[in-house]
């Protein structure tokens, strides 16, 4: 018999490509906008989700590297809608989640770059399920940066290139001190990555599923971890 979906999930760490938004509101005949609303509903409801299911870390993709040569509006309105879900993210204190956001927040509006910080420092101490909200991320660039750091360090006489080490580079992306994904979910069928945690995804199950994002429920995550428990993880071994 399955054991409770609590004991499978408890401890996991998930990443999740939310995908399909324009397609579940171009299918209803509604403005992609419609969909990454509805979407972000999705993201808040699975967040507490896994935060009951004592799910150890979630990282959402809310916004790629790639993701600015959208539309105007469309940009817009996705980071209108991240600001106000930033200030509902206080929320999240309450659910002792510590959040951290992944990406380069540096080209993004000063009050949501505020938000952010302010988020981050008053939830880092909190000792529950970790939220990494990724924002104008892209592995490719997180690789780069942790490389620029340690080439930096390197420079000063602190660092020997030989010494550089895989724990090293963990250490320098923004997810350091936290335990990569167990598996990764793209809902919406696709199967790519699209530059999601590319360092952090080398031993990562993929488990793609044929639902758009905005109507992902609760029962989709249970089978998405059902279907990772019942993957046989090697590491490369046999
Ligand atoms: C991908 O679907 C979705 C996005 C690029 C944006 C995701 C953003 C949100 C859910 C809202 C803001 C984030 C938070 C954390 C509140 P798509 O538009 O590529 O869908 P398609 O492939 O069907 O066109």
């Amino acid at each position: 018999m399955e054991q409770p979906i609590q004991e499978l999930a408890k401890g996991l760490s998930i990443g999740i490509i939310m995908d399909g938004n324009g397609r579940w509101a171009k299918r209803r005949g509604m403005p992609r906008t419609a969909g990454h609303k509805k979407g972000a509903e999705v993201f808040q409801d699975i967040t507490r989700y896994c935060n009951q299911l004592g799910v150890e870390s979630v990282t959402f993709y809310a916004f790629s590297t790639e993701n600015w040569r959208r539309p105007q509006d469309e940009v817009g309105a996705i980071m209108k809608l991240f600001g106000e879900y930033l200030v509902k993210a206080f929320d999240y204190q309450k659910e002792n989640n510590r959040v951290v956001f992944l990406g380069d927040r540096s080209v993004l509006e000063p009050k949501h770059q505020k938000l952010m910080n302010e988020i981050e420092e008053k939830t880092a101490a909190n000792t529950g399920m970790t939220l990494n909200i990724a924002v104008n991320y892209g592995g490719r660039p997180e690789i780069v940066r942790a490389a620029r750091q340690l080439a930096q360090l390197v420079k000063e006489g602190k660092l020997e290139p030989q010494d550089i080490t895989e724990e090293m580079m963990s250490d320098h992306m923004y997810t350091r001190g936290q335990k990569d994904p167990d598996f990764i979910l793209r809902p919406s069928g696709e199967k790519r990555l699209s530059n999601f945690m590319l360092w952090q995804a080398a031993y990562s199950e993929l488990v793609e599923m044929d639902v758009l994002w905005p109507d992902f429920t609760r029962a989709d995550l249970d089978a998405a971890i059902l279907e990772f428990c019942h993957r046989s993880r090697r590491f490369g071994g046999v």
